[in-house]
């Protein structure tokens, strides 16, 4: 019996990878503009880790971790997310002696326990940024600019970009309280989750997309009139910033994120079209989290985007690059007597940096022509028994048809003149 990917993941095949390494590209160039490093981190970290960064009663941390124990009987756990881990290694590798800022930005597979669908999987890829040491809002702008660049860069539109303050230690609970109190005698009619959340995490009610939560928490109290002095002017400067950027963005107040670690500015960008999974950016400040991890109070602020929702939002709107896998030269040699001229001709013209193919299943010409326009190639190289006694191969430019005899020293000469005119 074939043994079949576990659901949730999926296999990036040959014909699609060109258009993973297409959003790659433009994710380093962006990042390069913004002065943002890549950083690697192991695709597995002490669970411990995510217990605290995360927040225990978060859904990733109570129902979709991938936590097991290893041989030496260490719980350990496939990164559901990559700030915590992120935050860590600062930490681990003391990149905060270098520098007051570190901007840093990550690609890479993350793992959560969830039920697939369209846009959903279990194991599915990132591309985030942290900048870690800044606390005032022009950071904030930064980030927020960045994916917005990042988007438009790649051709979306329709995307709308969600903002909130979702306060402080200081103002928090006081908000908390406050809903607390409205939504007490709704409790029963809130679905199973947000019953528990009532206690816990009351903030994540709002957040629920079911109808009779949504229902039930219409006319909830608004956190931006409980915030702080410092949050509260935090998030005016920001939105200041934002407008000077030209960005436009919705205030929502019931953006609360699924992460615990947040503090101050939350924020989505959503890309309506993809429905349920519409969400391909999430992020925020996260000001505690530095010394939640056990380092020296430090505020830090990231987002991530989710890769597979950017392809399917590329797809959708017809925005995947057409990429060319155009070769220079076919080597056809005809019969098995030639292969060792054909493959000879072959290393030479790669070692000279001529894109280059042969026949390695030894097919007769007419195969080995349809296979070099198959591979669009600009030239194809016959060799033949009369050729190879004059050191030759008679060079075929599939563009006009016009073949002639060339020595094998010239083959590349010819073709490298094609290609630069
Ligand atoms: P998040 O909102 O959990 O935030 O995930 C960010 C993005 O990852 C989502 O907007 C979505 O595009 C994508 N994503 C999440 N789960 C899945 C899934 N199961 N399948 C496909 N795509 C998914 C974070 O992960 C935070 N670490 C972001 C952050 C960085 N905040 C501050 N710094």
């Amino acid at each position: 019996m074939l043994v079949t990917g576990p659901r949730g993941t999926k296999d990036i095949l040959p014909e699609a990878s060109g258009n993973w390494q297409y959003i790659e590209q433009v994710v380093r160039d962006i990042c390069r503009l913004y002065l943002y490093k890549e950083i690697r981190t192991p695709v597995f970290e002490h669970t411990e880790l995510f217990l605290r960064g995360i927040g225990e009663t978060t859904d990733i941390v109570e129902k979709e971790m991938y936590t097991f124990t290893d041989r030496g009987e260490r719980s350990l756990t496939l990164r559901p997310e990559n700030t915590a881990a992120v935050v860590r290694s600062y930490l681990e590798n003391k990149l905060y002696a270098d520098t007051l800022l570190n901007k840093l930005f990550y690609i890479g597979p993350m793992f959560r326990y969830d039920r697939p669908q369209a846009g959903r999987y279990r194991q599915f890829h990132q591309f985030g940024v942290e900048a870690l040491g800044s606390k005032g809002p022009a950071i904030d702008a930064e980030i927020i600019m960045l994916a917005v660049q990042l988007l438009r860069k790649l051709g979306l539109d329709d995307l709308t970009l969600y903002l909130n303050s979702v306060g402080c230690p200081q103002c928090r609970p006081i908000y908390r309280e406050k809903l607390q109190d409205f939504l007490r005698e709704k409790t029963l009619h809130l679905c199973s989750d947000c019953q528990s959340r009532f206690e816990r995490n009351p903030m994540r009610v709002l957040d629920c997309k079911k109808e009779k939560c949504t229902e039930q928490t219409q006319g909830a109290p608004h956190i931006a009139d409980c915030l702080c002095d410092e949050c509260s002017t935090h998030f005016n400067q920001l939105k200041s910033l934002l407008t000077l950027a030209e960005v436009d963005f919705i205030l929502n107040p019931r953006l609360v994120r699924g992460l615990d670690y947040y503090t101050k500015t939350a924020f989505e960008i959503q890309y309506s079209p993809l429905g349920a999974q519409s969400a391909v950016c999430g992020g925020g400040r996260y000001d505690g989290l530095v010394a939640e991890c056990g380092g020296q109070s430090t505020p830090g602020i990231g987002f991530a985007i989710g890769i597979e929702r950017i392809l399917l939002a590329l797809e959708k709107q017809n925005l995947l690059p057409v990429i060319s896998n155009a070769i220079d030269v076919f080597v056809a040699p005809m019969g098995s007597d030639m292969q060792g001229i054909a493959f000879k001709l072959l290393c030479k013209l790669r070692e000279k940096g001529i894109t280059a193919e042969m026949d390695f299943m030894e097919k007769g010409i007419k195969w080995q022509m349809k296979q070099a326009n198959k591979y669009s190639a600009k030239f194809v190289a016959i060799i033949g028994e009369e050729e190879a006694a004059q050191n030759k191969v008679m060079l075929k430019n599939m563009l006009t048809g016009v073949q002639e005899l060339v020595s094998m020293d010239e083959v590349q000469q010819k073709i490298e003149l094609d290609v630069e005119a």
